[in-house]
């Protein structure tokens, strides 16, 4: 049975810092509540040309780079995003002419937050099932272009950007790579966290609605089931992993993981305070942080977890890299 190694990763943030005292006066916020409440001093947000597939093509040209690969020999793209340059095409297929990756499958995943570890599932199940050897998986995200810039609530948490993994099969080192993972939605929370609008409901984008303190709840409880789901599945123990890279939504969720799973803080990789919530790019901006700050090393068993709307959420086990 093959496996599946992460041998690169890339990330790209827009150049456009906005710290909470930065953010339009009319919202009635300030610094205070939104670092108490979430943690968040700035978020990064695309400006004129920066778009949710050149933040992608930007992550993944470093992830190509990082794993020393030639882009011909990606054999499959998936963009995980809920916004896209357009309806359609896929983002994905922006990602694949950019970059010259030929001919193949290439296509976006909407899962919202959770939509990296969907495209990571979906992503390594193909590579298994085919006989593909190698897959870009990018998660990226203009957010802030889905906000109602007059809702304190949901505009101060977001921010734009984008990250990306290359997963490569092996034959061999059957211990490292993806160990488990696991991916689910109910349906019935769907209005919990939706937008408004869309394309057959009324030909808008819409903007993001939410229920905070609803989501919160099932955030807690549902990122905790699926992580101890997923160790029990790769058949190893909380303190075996090195570092939990959750979605990264507030702070006060990923204090409440480390105080339910008993993970200690430390391990816990933290970059909401700097990327805000970026949705789906989320986990590989906040895992290519870590590697830039040397925390994560080849060889670390990381946990990747996420939540979002949907609700739709899931985790993954990984030993990261490969054999040296
Ligand atoms: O990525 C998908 C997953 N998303 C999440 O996991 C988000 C989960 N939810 C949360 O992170 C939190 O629920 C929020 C950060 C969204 C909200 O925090 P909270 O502690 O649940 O606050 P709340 O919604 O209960 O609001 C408390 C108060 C309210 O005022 P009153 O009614 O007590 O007078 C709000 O109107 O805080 C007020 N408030 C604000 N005040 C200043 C809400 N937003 C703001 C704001 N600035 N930005």
């Amino acid at each position: 049975m093959s496996n599946i190694l992460i041998t690169g990763v890339g990330s790209y943030l827009p150049k456009k810092v906005i710290s909470n005292n930065e953010l339009p006066v009319n919202l009635d916020t300030n610094d205070e509540w939104i670092k108490k409440r979430t943690g968040i001093r700035q978020r990064h947000l695309v400006t004129e040309g920066e778009l949710t597939s050149t933040m992608a093509i930007a992550a993944a040209k470093k992830a190509l780079q990082n794993a020393n690969i030639d882009n011909k020999d990606i054999d499959l793209i998936i963009v995980a995003t809920t916004t896209p340059d357009k309806t359609f095409p896929a983002t994905a297929v922006m990602v694949q002419s950019e970059l010259n990756i030929g001919i193949g499958p290439a296509f976006d995943i909407q899962a919202v937050c959770a939509g990296f570890i969907y495209a990571l599932n979906v992503g390594s199940s193909l590579l298994k099932t085919s006989n593909f050897s190698k897959a870009l998986i990018i998660g990226s995200e203009s957010f802030s272009k889905i906000l109602d810039w007059s809702d304190r609530s949901t505009s101060v948490l977001f921010g734009d950007g984008a990250g990306a993994f290359i997963l490569e099969k092996s034959n061999e080192n059957s211990e490292w790579g993806i160990l488990s993972s696991n991916f689910y939605s109910n349906g019935n929370f769907s209005d919990i966290l939706h937008t408004d609008g869309g394309p057959s409901l009324n030909s808008q984008v819409g903007k993001v609605r939410m229920n905070g303190k609803e989501v919160f709840k099932h955030a807690v409880e549902k990122l905790s089931s699926c992580l101890i789901e997923a160790m029990y599945s790769a058949n190893l123990k909380i303190q075996d992993i090195d570092f939990l890279v959750p979605h990264q939504a507030n702070l006060r969720i990923i204090e409440a993981l480390s105080k339910k799973l008993d993970i200690p803080i430390n391990k816990i990789i933290n970059t909401v305070d700097v990327h805000a919530n970026t949705s789906a790019a989320s986990i590989p901006l906040a895992f290519d942080n870590a590697l830039e700050n040397r925390k994560i090393k080849n060889g670390d068993i990381i946990a990747l977890n996420a939540i979002g709307g949907g609700l739709s959420w899931g985790a993954s086990i990984i030993k990261y890299g490969k054999p040296d």
